[in-house]
């Protein structure tokens, strides 16, 4: 019996060495368990004489205890050196460069749209908006532009239905504003207009105007040039002029297109400017008596200056850019430059 006590005790510590916490369940199982060594021990000592039963009982079950003690412990140890591997595997090296966010950005449009924005508002302006599905009516009627008017023809129209259109124009948001408001009156509107026109590098079916509109009595011409001249050197410079060449729109009386000094050549002629030293915006002029008296404001007592300029040529000069497809073709190679 003492040799098979010491035998078992030998194979337990020869079998625990280098196990893995599985294995050492099985021998939990294989020493220990109902079936196994150590309990047949037990089932043997039936069969001793009553004076031996008591020595070699204290005997298996010191053997016992000493097998349940090392199983726990190695059990623990293993466990523990587990968790240690298993926090070292999951830990984050923080000093690991990270993953770059992508950051979207205002389209250039946007941006530019916003900048005119702030200058106007910083001129006391307000900034109004005015639909871009028109009636005939507001889009040339109350702009003196009858029907059959030739100034119709200058602007090809997508027409909806019969008097209804996409606007060619932010000219009638004027008319918006006088219906909508009593002089004084201070605004700019940004928008869209659409015109049937042959795509090139400079004319695309879709653009923007700035439109601005005063009215008040005593506005002068002088005032006109004034707010523009003021514009063009918050938005391109304090070198950059504004020329005010006279030109015919139905619905101012004088009219003038508006040029300001080419940016690129500072004036002194370059392909750009095609050797003008000019670069044309848009058109303005003193509100036409008809405009006033069709929306019931009485020309001998007010008077009004208005005028529009491309958004896209503001932004062609301003950022160089030299095709206005550049802008629809959402090319995020383009896009991308103007992070702002
Ligand atoms: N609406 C005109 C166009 O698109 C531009 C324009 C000219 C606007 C004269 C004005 C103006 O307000 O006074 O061609």
């Amino acid at each position: 019996m003492k040799d098979k006590i010491e035998q078992i005790k030998m194979e337990f510590e020869e079998k625990i060495k280098g196990k893995s916490l599985k294995e050492i369940k099985e021998l939990e199982t294989y020493f220990i368990g109902r079936k196994g060594k150590v309990t047949e021990l037990f089932k043997m000592l039936k069969t001793l004489p009553k004076m031996q039963r008591r020595e070699f009982g204290a005997e298996i079950n010191e053997l016992k205890q000493f097998i349940e003690k090392n199983i726990s412990e190695q059990v623990a140890t293993l466990e523990r050196k587990e968790k240690i591997r298993k926090l070292k595997e999951e830990s984050i090296d923080v000093t690991l460069p990270g993953i770059k966010l992508h950051t979207g950005n205002l389209h250039i449009l946007s941006q530019t749209i916003l900048e005119v924005e702030k200058i106007f508002l910083s001129m006391g302006f307000d900034v109004m908006v005015g639909p871009e599905i028109e009636k005939d009516y507001y889009n040339f009627e109350a702009l003196n532009i009858p029907e059959f008017h030739p100034a119709r023809d200058m602007q090809d129209t997508f027409y909806l239905a019969k008097k209804i259109l996409l606007r060619t124009q932010t000219s009638p948001i004027q008319i918006h504003a006088m219906e909508k408001y009593k002089p004084p009156i201070r605004i700019i509107a940004v928008g869209r207009c659409y015109r049937r026109d042959a795509v090139d590098s400079s004319h695309f079916p879709i653009f923007h105007q700035v439109e601005g509109l005063v009215v008040d009595r005593k506005v002068t011409f002088a005032n006109l040039k004034g707010t523009l001249a003021e514009f063009t050197r918050e938005m391109f410079g304090k070198d950059v002029k504004v020329r005010f060449t006279p030109s015919y729109f139905p619905f101012v009386e004088p009219g003038a297109e508006t040029s300001i000094t080419c940016v690129l050549c500072g004036g002194k002629g370059c392909p750009v400017c095609k050797y003008t030293g000019w670069l044309e915006m848009g058109g303005s002029g003193m509100v036409h008596p008809n405009v006033l008296r069709g929306v019931g404001i009485d020309p001998e007592v007010y008077q009004g200056f208005a005028f529009g300029w491309g958004i896209e040529r503001i932004a062609m000069i301003k950022y160089r850019i030299p095709d206005i497809r550049m802008f629809y073709q959402n090319d995020l190679r383009f896009l991308k430059q103007f992070k702002g």
